[in-house]
């Protein structure tokens, strides 16, 4: 399979100098197929190509967007396609503890609730990017104003606490929307999920300093909940569940099974932190740490890559830090992290 990966690397060099929009859309789809192969550092490198790719078509100016809406051939796919890629890319840098590639100031490309489609179908995903790129977007704001500084700045964190609160409302009411057609119903199932798991990411970065600093266990009360609705969409212990997911797979399945892993080992590490910091607690939040951990074990055959992120969250104290791996270091220096 490395093999592959690195012909699609040179295909993407070629590609970057001579672009298409084609090309672009073909690699991006094969490339969400390769991502369960590869290495989490890989996919943020391969999603900042991209972005450089779509950058030169510029994808992310309105005025070309709306010329290629105009042109036969290529519809509002082209742009959702651009924004998911966004928004993945958001999701890995973040992650790693890196400040998204481009930034929304230097995006102008219609949004999707600016876009109009004529069926059902996409009326869902549109909905669905569109509280996607808010979630990313916030994503680098928190990212950029409170992890670049060391001091927490209470006025900035208040702005960015109430644009999440909005979204997250919007996230509520998305969930609640009423579908009664079959394919649709399941494809919203892992859209919504898609879409808790990336709410939540966002409220990590938001609240985690808070606990840290002993003022708030909001982000506890937030990894606790996810892993429950993760848990409920993977467990094994229900039969119907891994029959019904296999009978409506989608071709893009890669993606929400990256996102859950990801949330759950963040998720554990935090209320690893929790009971670091609460240390009379004892094992009180063993039970949802032991509910993300049997998930994990089961994703991990899907995703081997996976391996070293569930030995972090399975032995934290034993790792050996600091790692090759970025994503690894920065979650295993976030926990080792002292309170004031
Ligand atoms: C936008 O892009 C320009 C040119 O690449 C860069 O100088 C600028 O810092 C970017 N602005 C933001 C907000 O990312
Ligand atoms: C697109 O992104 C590039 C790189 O960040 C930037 O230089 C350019 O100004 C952006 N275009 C628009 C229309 O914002």
């Amino acid at each position: 399979m490395l093999k592959y990966y690195n012909v699609a690397k040179i295909l993407v060099s070629d590609l970057l100098l001579r672009p298409t929009i084609d090309g672009f859309c073909s690699l991006v789809l094969i490339a969400s197929f390769i991502t369960i192969m590869i290495s989490l550092e890989d996919q943020l490198s391969l999603s900042k190509i991209f972005l450089q790719l779509a950058v030169v078509l510029n994808l992310n100016n309105s005025k070309k967007c709306e010329e290629f809406l105009e042109s036969k051939g290529y519809g509002i796919d082209v742009i959702l396609l651009f924004w998911n890629l966004w928004c993945s890319s958001c999701m890995l840098a973040t992650i790693h503890g890196r400040s998204p590639f481009i930034t929304s100031q230097n995006i102008t490309t219609p949004l999707p609730y600016e876009l109009h489609s004529g069926n059902e179908n996409s009326a869902l995903s549109l909905d669905f990017t569109q509280l996607r790129i808010k979630l990313a977007e916030i994503q680098g704001m928190v990212f950029q104003q409170l992890y670049t500084s060391n001091t927490i700045n209470e006025l900035q964190f208040i702005n960015l606490e109430r644009e999440f609160e909005q979204v997250s409302i919007q996230v509520t009411r998305l969930k609640g929307s009423s579908i009664f057609e079959e394919h649709l119903f399941y494809r919203s199932r892992v859209s919504m999920l898609e879409l808790s798991c990336s709410r939540v990411q966002t409220s990590f970065l938001l609240y985690r300093p808070y606990l840290i600093s002993g003022k708030s266990v909001q982000v506890v009360t937030m990894a606790k909940s996810i892993i429950h609705e993760i848990w409920s969409y993977y467990t094994k212990k229900f039969s119907n569940n891994e029959k019904e997911r296999r009978k409506h797979l989608d071709w893009n399945f890669c993606y929400p099974i990256i996102t859950a892993s990801l949330t759950l080992c963040v998720s554990c590490i935090i209320l690893l932190k929790y009971k670091q910091v609460m240390r009379f607690h004892g094992d009180i939040e063993q039970f949802e740490y032991a509910l993300a951990l049997e998930i994990l074990q089961d994703l991990v055959q899907i995703l081997p890559i996976e391996q070293k992120l569930l030995d972090l969250v399975k032995a934290p104290v034993n790792s050996q830090w600091p790692s090759d791996d970025n994503f690894v270091n920065f979650w295993a220096l976030k926990l080792n992290e002292k309170s004031p």
